[in-house]
């Protein structure tokens, strides 16, 4: 991969304290980016910001806090954002993971919908006027092969009829992924692009910290291997202009039929604003 020099460049990485995102903040630093580091837990983010800083020899590495499947936490780091940065050139969603139960925000949304899907809409949504005003500028949204396995059930989208962790993380992932390519048609001339990715099958803290996730470090691929996707999209400049596809090891790859069903995506948008605005008793761009 070439070396971009990112000198300039203003980025977001969210879950950038752990596996994949904290390589994806590292290697952007190394780049010379002004990182924005997110991680939900304050100490654990320092730790990560600390030794980014060290490593990379980059100073400009911010750390915000926010919890991705809260409402309100997100609106904050928007307005963090806002109020820190004139400018916003890459914006990487890629926080998310999966729960085995059934557990829900502090909005009432089933955890895994919010985190993974719920908390990057809402972010992007209210970012995009920097972005716009950034431009040339890209979002990145770390899907996942699983979202082949997603469905959209619009009469259980919080999963509270039938609850199975990876069929839940499949949807939300799936939403994350027809996200992506309604907002690349919202965005068509703007300058902001918009892509996903796959980052492959990743030892990282996502198997958690039992059996299979001990497991998972020795036969899976490094998170520095799952991060390579990531910064490619975040930093080529054969992909500027690219949008609206899904990349799997550094290449446009086919996401699933569904992904790409227009109506569905424009339906599901429709119906995310209706639910936040529900949640939070005000429209998404109050
Ligand atoms: N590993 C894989 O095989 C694989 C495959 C396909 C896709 N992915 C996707 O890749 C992305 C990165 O995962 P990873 O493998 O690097 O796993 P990881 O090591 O568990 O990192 C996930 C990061 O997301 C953060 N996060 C999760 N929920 C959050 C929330 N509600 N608010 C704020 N931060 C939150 C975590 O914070 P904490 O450290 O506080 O938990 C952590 O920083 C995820 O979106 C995942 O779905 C992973």
């Amino acid at each position: 991969m070439a070396n971009t020099n990112m000198q300039g460049k203003v980025c977001l990485v969210t879950g950038a304290n752990s596996g994949i995102g904290k390589v994806t903040a590292l290697e952007l630093a190394k780049l010379g980016a002004t990182v924005i580091m997110v991680s939900r837990n304050r100490a654990k983010g320092e730790a990560v910001q600390a030794e980014i800083k060290r490593l990379s020899g980059n100073e400009n590495v911010d750390l915000l806090t926010a919890d991705m499947s809260s409402i309100a936490s997100v609106r904050q780091l928007a307005q963090e954002v806002q109020a820190k940065y004139p400018q916003l050139h890459v914006l990487l969603n890629n926080a998310g993971g999966m729960n085995n139960k059934r557990q829900v925000s502090v909005d009432g949304i089933e955890q895994t919908w919010a985190s993974n899907y719920i908390g990057p809409f809402l972010l992007t949504n209210l970012l995009l006027d920097l972005l716009k005003a950034s431009a040339p500028a890209r979002i990145i949204n770390v899907s996942s092969t699983a979202h082949k396995m997603g469905k959209i059930n619009f009469d259980d989208l919080q999963a509270e009829k039938n609850y199975r962790a990876f069929p839940v993380y499949s949807n939300s992932k799936l939403a994350l992924t027809l996200f992506t390519y309604e907002l690349a048609r919202r965005l068509e001339g703007t300058g902001v692009t918009v892509n996903n990715l796959h980052p492959g099958v990743i030892g990282s803290n996502f198997f958690g910290t039992g059996l299979l996730g001990r497991l998972s470090k020795l036969v899976m691929l490094t998170p520095e291997q799952g991060a390579q996707t990531s910064i490619y999209l975040a930093t080529a400049p054969e992909v500027a202009t690219v949008s609206g596809k899904y990349f799997e090891k550094s290449k446009i790859s086919t996401s699933s039929k569904t992904s790409q069903d227009q109506q569905l995506g424009q339906r599901l948008w429709q119906v995310t604003e209706e639910l936040i605005a529900q949640k939070s008793n005000q429209p998404i761009n109050a």
